[in-house]
């Protein structure tokens, strides 16, 4: 198969970078030719975090500023396909992402061009995987097939498994006690089964009824409970990064965010789904099956 591939994705843990090899694995031993490019911001993000520095980047990502990145460096000027791995950070594509999807060079690249874009977060993506739709629809590319891998550990689990990983660099179990966080190694393995699927359609040069077929694969899975919460969050998240942004001094407010979102995860969200359940889940279900159906699909 003669396809030119660009698999381009950030990583701050290398978790993504695992994904995408087993992803790509079956494309490349089809006989596609598999450019891999890693996405490099001029300054990064030093892993792991500290508690400080995590909470700092709320406002920038929530509210889309991008950063600056080093030249992408690509071999080709056009690709037959690209696949776009990216996290996403405080309901968003992270920062690192979202300037990618803002840089001249990338924007030309993806016009008229299928894409398939392929996340792995904790467990919340939905805002972040819209957002990235909408900025593809916008610069023409065709997004043709969407991969969600998340956390499947329950949600206040791999809140508290996150941090661990995320401000110690661990992907290890917390006090021994804890599962492993982030995405698991079995899932991590089985993402070589979508890229089976992708290598079919791309062989076949056509794309309808991949996404079908990955959803059949479970390539998304939309879990009710974390939707609500979620959709809910998203404008919250926004008010607060607007409000921060415009702080002279930002440190007492990204605390205070800090704690809201403690709250409203362990007390409020618990709180909304319980009401959620008696007044109005019961007299919502086929909203609530297109609104599933919305987010599982690539079309707008
Ligand atoms: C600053 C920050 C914010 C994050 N926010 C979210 C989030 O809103 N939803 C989510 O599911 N995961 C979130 N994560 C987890 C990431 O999406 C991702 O799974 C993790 O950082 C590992 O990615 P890596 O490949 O860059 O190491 C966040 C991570 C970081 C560092």
């Amino acid at each position: 198969m003669n396809k030119k591939i660009l698999a381009i994705y950030y990583t701050q843990s290398g978790q993504m970078g695992e994904i995408m090899n087993s992803f790509t694995q079956p494309l490349i031993e089809s006989g596609a030719s598999v450019e891999k490019a890693v996405v490099r911001p001029v300054a990064d993000y030093t892993f792991p975090w500290t508690g400080k520095r995590f909470f700092s980047v709320m406002p920038s990502c929530v509210l889309g500023i991008p950063e600056q990145l080093e030249p992408l460096g690509l071999k080709e000027k056009s690709y037959d396909l690209i696949i776009l791995g990216y996290q996403p950070w405080f309901l968003s594509p992270s920062i690192p992402s979202n300037s990618l999807l803002q840089k001249a060079e990338f924007m030309a690249l993806l016009k008229d061009t299928p894409v398939i874009t392929l996340s792995a977060a904790r467990n919340m993506w939905i805002n972040a995987f819209v957002r990235v739709r909408n900025i593809l629809k916008d610069a023409g590319a065709k997004l043709v097939g969407n991969i969600a891998l998340v956390d499947k550990h329950p949600n206040p689990v791999s809140f508290v498994t996150i941090f661990y990983w995320m401000l110690s660099g661990k992907k290890e179990r917390y006090l021994n006690l804890f599962p492993k966080p982030g995405v698991s190694e079995k899932d991590i393995a089985h993402a070589k089964e979508f890229g089976k699927t992708v290598a079919k359609y791309i062989g076949l040069n056509a794309w309808d009824g991949m996404q079908d077929e990955l959803l059949k694969q479970k390539a998304v899975e939309i879990k009710y409970r974390l939707m609500f919460i979620e959709v809910r969050a998203k404008p919250i998240f926004a008010a607060w990064a607007k409000f921060i942004a415009k702080r002279k001094n930002r440190t007492p407010w990204l605390a205070a965010f800090k704690y809201y979102l403690f709250i409203a995860l362990f007390l409020g969200a618990p709180v909304l789904l319980i009401l959620d359940a008696v007044f109005l889940k019961p007299f919502s279900s086929k909203r609530i099956k297109s609104k599933i159906l919305n987010y599982s699909h690539v079309k707008i």
